[in-house]
């Protein structure tokens, strides 16, 4: 593919700039990264710091890992969902005896009354806890004991499980309907993520379990289970690479909070980025994932929310950055966009559907460019001051309108975000700011 020139002087095709970015060999590994280098960034809303996580199961603390409960019911007690799951990994949590279903231990500590806890502890069997670790979302889990013989086969994997409490801005809930939803969007991105960029990439959720509703009558189903995500990106390739959580770019280590950030680095180190640091951090960061969204967007009306805990660097053998490995697929659905392509929805249920262009404002202005992109830039800022956030927002502004030109068909002109009222549910409502973007036109 060819690489045109913008007005900017950035280079603008979907292909990979002339010199990847390079993170450096050496630093710590996913899941330390994950857990441990991303202080100081839930500051983004007054709410991002609020966590109701007991101290022992958040990411941000000493405890190594903890035991997730396990319990065994009866397959009709359950409703199962699978989006491809590799065998060895469905073997795990369907078994010819009976069904897993994971509790985190702080809903058995502090929800003793919860209907569908109660049902599980008088169906339900226990089996053998797992040993995890919290990821950077708290309630995603990834699984650890994989030395154990009986795992072995299976692919790495993390529980993505129902954590009712308040982290950030709402509670984390897994009710039927929302993990039903993630594995369809699994399904539909796994056989269409060829059409999208090269370097597009995700984690597929591969199966979930959930209790029956108990309250068929009301207005919105209750009853929760969890997911099993594959930490293989997809589509898979042959040589081994390395993960690291965008968060982890800017984000202080929990551990060393001295340190500067990994993005300093990188840029200290590479003479390309010496040279040009805007024209570097462009290329090999904010334009690929705008390209993302959007390419997402047009091609599935799925609306990625691409915060820094969203969007994963894969990094190949000498460091170089390859894909942005996309997670979380519990994303805003554009049922506008689908029409217009002529997608059809009967593998999609009801949830998170959207009509209109608040949420794709709140995903694409708020959660890439307010809480990602600003904070990214930040030390960025501090390190070269001859450099202005305009440097940065004028080209992605550029590149967002060459990509997607009949976009004020589906974007509000101003930014939405959430207000402090919420819906009968809890859930936040959305309001329309009245600002004007500043990462699109
Ligand atoms: N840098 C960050 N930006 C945004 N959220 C962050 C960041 N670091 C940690 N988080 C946490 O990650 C979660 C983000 O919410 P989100 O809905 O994307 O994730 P999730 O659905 O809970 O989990 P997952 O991403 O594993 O699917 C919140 O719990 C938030 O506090
Ligand atoms: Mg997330």
């Amino acid at each position: 593919m060819g690489v045109a020139q913008t007005a900017t002087g950035v280079t603008s095709a979907a292909s990979p700039g002339p010199v990847p970015m390079r993170i450096p060999v050496g630093h710590p590994p996913f899941l330390y990264l994950d857990r441990y280098v991303n202080e100081g960034t839930r500051a983004y809303s007054p709410h991002a710091g609020y966590t109701e996580a007991r101290e022992s199961y958040r990411p941000d603390s000493s405890h190594p890992s903890f035991h997730l409960p396990v319990f065994q019911l009866p397959a009709e007690a359950l409703r199962v969902f699978e989006a491809n799951p590799p065998q060895a990994l469905r073997a795990l949590y369907i078994r010819p005896e009976g069904v897993a279903l994971c509790v985190h231990p702080q809903l058995l500590e502090e929800a003793p009354k919860d209907p569908y806890l109660r049902k599980t502890l008088t169906l339900g069997t226990s089996r053998d806890p797992i040993t995890v670790a919290p990821s950077s979302s708290t309630r995603t889990l990834y699984v650890l004991d994989m030395e154990d013989p009986t795992r072995l086969a299976a692919p790495h994997h993390a529980l993505k499980v129902h954590f009712p409490f308040r982290i950030s801005r709402y509670g984390r809930k897994m009710r039927e309907e929302v993990v039903e939803q993630a594995l369809n969007v699994s399904l539909e991105l796994e056989v269409g993520v060829a059409s999208l960029d090269h370097r597009f990439a995700f984690l597929r959720e591969v199966l979930g379990v959930t209790h029956l509703d108990l309250e068929p009558q009301a207005p919105r189903g209750e009853n929760w289970g969890y997911l099993v995500r594959d930490m293989t990106p997809f589509p898979p390739v042959q040589e081994a690479r390395r993960l690291v959580p965008a968060h982890a770019l800017y984000g202080r280590d929990f551990f060393h909070p001295e340190r500067p950030p990994l993005l300093m680095e990188i840029l200290a180190g590479d003479p390309a980025a010496g040279a040009d640091p805007r024209a570097f951090l462009l290329e090999a960061l904010f334009l690929p994932i705008i390209r993302h969204w959007v390419d997402c967007f047009l091609t599935f009306g799925f609306m990625l929310e691409p915060h820094a805990q969203n969007v994963l660097l894969e990094v190949d053998g000498e460091g170089a950055l390859r894909r942005f490995i996309h997670r979380d697929l519990s994303l805003g659905i554009d049922m506008r966009r689908r029409r217009d392509l002529g997608l059809p929805n009967e593998g999609l249920n009801d949830y998170n559907r959207m009509e209109d262009g608040t949420f794709a404002s709140i995903a694409y202005d708020r959660m890439m460019g307010g809480h990602f992109f600003d904070h990214l830039l930040a030390p960025v800022l501090a390190a070269f001051p001859t450099l202005a956030p305009e440097d940065f927002r004028g080209p992605c502004r550029e590149e967002f309108a060459r990509l997607f030109p009949d976009h004020e068909r589906y974007f509000p002109r101003t930014v939405h975000y959430f207000s402090e009222e919420r819906d009968e549910f809890g859930k936040p409502l959305y309001q329309d700011t009245g600002g004007g973007p500043e990462w699109r036109p």
